[in-house]
């Protein structure tokens, strides 16, 4: 019995551990690493507002291609701003190409 909790623990860290590497569902992504500015809705959190973070429906958003808002989820955009940077922070470049294309849907 000892065996089967310690196997099911070893299996609920395992997962604990991979979760945020597998290409999940890209809203859930965008949850655990974009909502804290952008908001679920995409509107912008009081914090992120303040950051200087637009609303998804802004055109500047909207008008932007696929490929340089992936590049600005990975890398910051032309200037490199820190606080995207995703590629660092467990965000592939696939992933970083469906979160382009989710948060045009946020408008
Ligand atoms: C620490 C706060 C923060 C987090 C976390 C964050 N962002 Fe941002 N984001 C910003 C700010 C601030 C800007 C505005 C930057 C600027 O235009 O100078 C921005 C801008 C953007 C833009 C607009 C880019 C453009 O073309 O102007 C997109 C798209 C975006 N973020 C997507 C995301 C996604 C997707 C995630 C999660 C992977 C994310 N952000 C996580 C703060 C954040």
């Amino acid at each position: 019995m000892k065996k089967v909790i310690l196997a099911v623990m070893v299996i609920a860290f395992a997962l604990f551990i991979a979760l945020p590497n597998l290409s999940w569902a890209q809203e859930d992504l965008y949850k655990a690493k974009c909502a804290g500015c952008h908001g679920a809705d995409g509107k912008g959190t009081p914090a992120g507002k303040k950051m200087g973070a637009p609303e998804f429906s802004s055109p500047v958003v909207q008008k932007a291609s696929d490929a340089d808002l992936a590049d600005f989820i990975e890398n910051g955009g032309p200037q490199k701003k820190a606080m995207h940077a995703f590629a660092n922070k467990g965000v592939s470049p696939a992933d970083a190409a469906k979160l382009a294309v989710y948060v045009k849907t946020l408008k």
